[in-house]
C-alpha cells in the first residue's frame, strides 16, 4: 500500500491570541509558554466538518492522478461530525461524487488519523479497494466553549486528506507497521458530557455548558507525554529500528511541551521531529497531515523517507504507524 497523495486544508478565519486576550482572562505570553500555540484557523457560522473534509479530499484526489469515481472507500476520523448521523463520510461521498464509495466515520478524537490511515489500509492491503480516502477533519470551534480559558486557547479547525492506494511492487509498500491502544479507564479526563445517550440535550445540559470539550489538562498531559514515547518506542524496537534511524517523528499537535518531552525521553533528535501548532493550534483528527504537508512544502519530507506518526487522544485512544514516505 501507499500513500498517494496528500492535501489540506484550513478555513481562511484567524484566531490569534491577542482575540482571545479579549474574550477571556489569558495572555498571549500563557498561551505560547505553554502550549506554544500563536494562532489558530476557525470557520465562520454555518461551516461543516463535511465542508472542510471536501476541500482536502477533492484536491488529494486529484493529486493521486484519480477522479472521484475511482475511491471505493472513504473513512473520516472525526470528533464533530456534521450531526450524530448520518455519516460525515455518507455527506462527504455525496459532495465529492464519489459514486462507488462506501464508508463510515471512525472516532477516536486525537488518534482518528492514525487510526483511520490503519484501518483504511487494512481493507486495501486486504483487496477490499484499489483506493480510499482517508480523511481527519474536525471543527473543533462547535464544541468549544469560549469563556472557559483552560480549553479555548488551545483549538483550532482544519482537515487533512490523502489517498491510499494498493501498490503492484512490493518496493512502494510504504506502511511498514502500526501499533494502537485504548484505554477507557481515561474517559472522563477529555470528554463532551451531552449530547449522546448519557445526556441527551435538555434546557439543563445547555444551561449547564455540558455541549463542550472538559477537559483535566495534566491528567492528559501526563498520559500522553507516556505514551507517544511508550508506543513509539515498541513500534521501533519491533522493526529493528533506533529513534536516529528515523527521518522524521510526525506527533500529534496538541502542546509544543508534549511534543517535546516526549521525543526527548524516545531519544529522536529534535531537527527530526516537526511541530507546527504555533499555526494552526489542536485541530484533532488534522494535526498531523497538517504537520505533513508543511513537512513536504519546507523540504524535509521526501519521498523514501522514513516516518513515524504518533498520536494519543480522548478516550484514551493511542495510535503509532511507520511507513515509508511514497509521494
Ligand atoms: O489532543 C489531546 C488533548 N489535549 C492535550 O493533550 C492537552 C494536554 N494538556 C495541556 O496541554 C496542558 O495541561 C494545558 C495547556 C491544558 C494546561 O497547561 P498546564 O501547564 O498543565 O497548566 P495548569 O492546568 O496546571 O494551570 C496552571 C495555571 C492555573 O492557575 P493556578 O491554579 O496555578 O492559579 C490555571 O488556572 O494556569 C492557569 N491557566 C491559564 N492562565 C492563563 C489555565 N489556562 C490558562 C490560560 N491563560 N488560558
Amino acid at each position: 500500500m501507499t500513500i498517494a497523495s496528500l492535501s489540506t486544508y484550513v478555513p481562511p478565519r484567524v484566531l490569534t491570541n491577542a482575540d482571545l486576550e479579549k474574550l477571556v482572562d489569558t495572555s498571549n505570553e500563557w498561551i505560547l509558554q505553554r502550549t506554544g500555540i500563536h494562532e489558530r484557523h476557525i470557520v465562520d457560522p454555518g461551516v461543516t466538518t463535511s465542508d472542510l473534509a471536501k476541500e482536502a479530499a477533492t484536491e488529494a484526489i486529484s493529486r493521486a492522478g484519480l477522479t472521484p469515481d475511482d475511491i471505493g472507500l472513504i473513512v473520516v476520523g472525526t470528533v464533530t461530525p456534521d450531526m450524530l448521523f448520518p455519516s460525515t463520510a455518507c455527506l462527504l461521498q455525496n459532495k465529492i461524487g464519489a459514486s462507488r464509495a462506501w464508508g463510515f466515520d471512525l472516532s477516536a478524537a486525537c488518534s482518528a488519523f492514525t487510526y483511520s490511515l490503519t484501518t483504511a489500509t487494512q481493507i486495501v492491503a486486504a483487496g477490499g479497494t484499489d483506493h480510499a480516502l482517508v480523511v481527519g477533519a474536525d471543527v473543533m470551534s462547535s464544541i468549544i466553549d469560549y469563556r472557559d480559558r483552560t480549553t479555548c486557547v488551545l483549538f483550532g479547525d482544519g482537515a487533512g486528506a490523502v489517498v491510499v492506494s494498493a501498490a503492484d511492487s512490493q518496493s512502494a509498500n510504504v506502511i511498514l507497521d502500526f501499533e494502537h491502544e485504548i484505554d477507557g479507564s481515561g474517559s472522563h479526563a477529555l470528554f463532551m458530557p451531552a449530547g449522546g445517550s448519557a445526556r441527551p440535550a435538555s434546557h439543563e445540559t445547555v444551561d449547564q455548558r455540558m455541549h463542550y470539550v472538559k477537559q483535566d489538562g495534566g491528567t492528559v498531559f501526563k498520559f500522553a507525554v507516556r505514551k507517544t514515547e511508550e508506543v513509539a518506542r515498541r513500534l521501533l524496537e519491533r522493526n529493528g529500528l533506533t529513534p536516529e534511524s528515523l527521518d522524521l517523528f510526525v506527533s500529534h499537535q496538541a502542546n509544543r511541551r508534549i511534543i517535546m518531552s516526549a521525543t526527548e525521553k524516545l531519544g529522536v533528535p529534535q531537527e527530526k521531529v516537526i511541530i507546527n501548532i504555533e499555526r494552526f493550534g489542536n485541530t484533532t483528527a488534522a494535526t498531523i497531515p497538517l504537520a505533513l504537508n508543511d513537512a513536504m512544502l519546507s523540504g524535509r519530507l521526501k519521498k523514501g523517507n522514513l516516518v513515524l506518526l504518533a498520536s494519543v487522544g480522548a478516550g484514551f485512544t493511542v495510535g503509532a504507524v511507520l511507513l515509508r514516505w511514497g509521494i
